[in-house]
C-alpha cells in the first residue's frame, strides 16, 4: 500500500464528488483561470485559505509563507504578485493574517528559533514601531493577538510599496489590497478596515513616479575609433 494511500484517495473521491454534481468543472477550468483575488496567508495547516472564504478552484491564487510576510526583497513572493497584478489582473489582494500565529509568537520570543529568526526578523521590526502600544498590554495573549494584526496591516502596507502595485495604480488598473485575520477557534474572519487602492492613499516617499529615461543613442563615432585600432588596424 502507497504511504500516500489516503491522499489518493481523497483527491478521488473529491474529483467525483465534483463531476458528479459538474460533469465538466475540470475540463472547463483547465482552460483558464481569472481569479479576482490574490490572497496572502500563513502556511498555518489550519488557515485553509479557500474553504474559509468559500471560493471554489479558480477563484483565489494563493502565496503561502510563515507569519504571511511580505518584504521587498522576497523574489517569490514578488513573482506571484506580478503575475497576479499584471497577468490575472486580480481586483484584490488579500493579507489575511491569524490570532494566535506561532511564527509571531515565536517573533517575541528572546530564544533562538534557527534560521527562521532571519525572516522573523521582519515581525519584529513591526513590534519595535509599536512598542509602546504592545507593552501596554499585560497579558500576553493580548499582545500577541495585537502583534497578529499589527503585522497584517504593515504586510498591506509593505505591498503597496512594491513597484508592482504602485505602477498598477499609475496606470489607473482598479486594485485594492486589503487587511484580515482569522479568529482558529471560531473560524471567523474579521476585516481590519486596512485599504489602500490608489497612490494618493501612501505616504509621499512611496508615491513612485514614472522615471523620464534617455533613449540610448551610442555615439557611432566612438564605435568607429575604437576600431580603428588593435589587431585589425
Ligand atoms: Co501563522
Amino acid at each position: 500500500m502507497k504511504q500516500l494511500q489516503k491522499i489518493y484517495d481523497n483527491n478521488k473521491a473529491w474529483a467525483d464528488g465534483i463531476k458528479r454534481n459538474e460533469p465538466n468543472f475540470f475540463s472547463d477550468l483547465s482552460k483558464q483561470q481569472s481569479p479576482e483575488y490574490l490572497w496572502i496567508g500563513c502556511s498555518d495547516s489550519r488557515v485553509v485559505a479557500e474553504q474559509l472564504v468559500g471560493l471554489q478552484p479558480g477563484e483565489l491564487f494563493v502565496h503561502r509563507n510563515i507569519a504571511n510576510v511580505v518584504v521587498p526583497t522576497d523574489l517569490n513572493c514578488l513573482s506571484v504578485i506580478q503575475f497576479a497584478v499584471e497577468v490575472l489582473k486580480v481586483k484584490h489582494i488579500i493579507v489575511c493574517g491569524h490570532y494566535g500565529c506561532g511564527g509571531v509568537k515565536a517573533s517575541m520570543e528572546l530564544v533562538e528559533h534557527g534560521l527562521i529568526d532571519n525572516w522573523l526578523c521582519h515581525i519584529k521590526s513591526v513590534h519595535q514601531k509599536n512598542e509602546e502600544e504592545l507593552l501596554s498590554f499585560t497579558d500576553k495573549t493580548e499582545r500577541l493577538d495585537r502583534l497578529c494584526e499589527l503585522n497584517v496591516i504593515e504586510q498591506v502596507k509593505n505591498i503597496c510599496h512594491t513597484t508592482i502595485i504602485q505602477r498598477a495604480w499609475r496606470n489607473h488598473q482598479h486594485l485594492s489590497v486589503h487587511g484580515c485575520i482569522y479568529t482558529l477557534e471560531t473560524g471567523i474572519l474579521k476585516d481590519l478596515n486596512t485599504r489602500y487602492s490608489e497612490m494618493s492613499h501612501m505616504n509621499d516617499i512611496y508615491q513612485l513616479r514614472e522615471a523620464k529615461r534617455d533613449v540610448y543613442k551610442p555615439n557611432i563615432n566612438i564605435i568607429k575609433n575604437s576600431l580603428k585600432v588593435g589587431k585589425y588596424d
